[in-house]
């Protein structure tokens, strides 16, 4: 029998492409979304509302998850959204909202279905997180810390899940053609002079990163590889320069430094 897979964010991006994928691979896909109903007739698989920022969102869909199918065999961790800005310039409230929906959303959720995985001895657990997981590049701290967050988190949570053969796997890519940079929340500018050319010079680097984003199709097939898997990877970069930046990064910290220096000075 087909697994079923949740995919939160099934609404656009990557949960949308991965759930068209395996939905067309004939296995039980239900997505989620904070406004279903604009999706209605338009997805071939099932999308039920869920907001993983609100506790009364998630307590909602868990109960209504359970009344759709009574097994669940995969979470992807998918929904998620990012601020971008100069961190000084970005308001606590800002950040903290970042934090409310990629990092206790991403746990609200999965602490809502373990009961499920933990009952049935085995599940899988694929969180998206992203390079900035793992690297840290200007512009984009407190989605860094954000996705840093959750990579702490499921790396210790892992080892707990074990015993109860839940596998737990991070996905990690770089820029990729979706809808995140539409959707992105950006701390306006302005307000401390002294960032007024950084300023610039990072906004243009970070709108070249979007710019040459790669098509989706690789995060997609990674994701559908490790539901395949028996033992997945925990860590799993995805794209061009990924091993480059984690290699120079471990093994040569300045030239790391210097060629995220170098891309935002080209950009000046
Ligand atoms: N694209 C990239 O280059 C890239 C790189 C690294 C990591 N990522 C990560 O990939 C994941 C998917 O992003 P994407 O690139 O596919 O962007 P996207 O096209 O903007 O899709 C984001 C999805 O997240 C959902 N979402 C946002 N806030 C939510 C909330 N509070 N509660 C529930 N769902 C919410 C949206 O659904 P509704 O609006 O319908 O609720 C939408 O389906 C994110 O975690 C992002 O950080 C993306």
């Amino acid at each position: 029998m087909k697994k079923t897979v949740l995919i939160t964010g099934a609404s656009s991006g990557f949960g949308l492409l991965l759930a068209n994928k395996l939905h067309g691979q004939g296995f039980n896909v239900i997505g989620t979304s904070r406004e279903p109903e604009k999706y209605q007739g338009k997805v071939p698989f099932k999308l039920l509302r869920l907001d993983v920022s609100d506790d009364h969102s998630v307590k909602t869909f868990t109960e209504e998850l359970f009344q759709h199918t009574k097994q669940l065999d995969v979470l992807v961790n998918n929904a998620g959204y990012m601020v971008t800005g100069i961190a000084e310039e970005t308001s606590i409230e800002v950040g903290r909202q970042q934090f409310e929906t990629n990092f206790w959303g991403t746990i609200k959720v999965t602490n809502a279905l373990l009961p499920h995985f933990r009952k049935k001895k085995s599940g899988q657990v694929i969180t998206v997180s992203s390079i900035v997981g793992l690297i840290g590049p200007p512009n984009l701290s407190y989605y860094t810390a954000s996705k840093h967050a959750v990579e702490g988190y499921f790396k210790s949570l892992r080892f707990e899940l074990d015993q109860f053969n839940i596998k737990v796997s991070m996905v990690e890519p770089v820029w990729f053609k979706t809808n995140l940079a539409h959707n992105a929340v950006s701390s306006t500018g302005g307000g401390i002079g002294d960032y007024d050319g950084y300023r610039k010079q990072v906004n243009a680097a970070t709108q070249k990163g979007i710019d040459e984003a790669e098509a989706p199709d690789a995060v997609i097939k990674k994701i559908a590889q490790m539901i395949d898997t028996v033992d997945p990877k925990f860590s799993n970069p995805v794209g061009k320069m990924t091993g480059m930046f984690l290699f120079l990064q471990s093994y040569a910290p300045k030239m790391f430094e210097g060629s995220i220096l170098k891309s935002d000075k080209t950009a000046k």
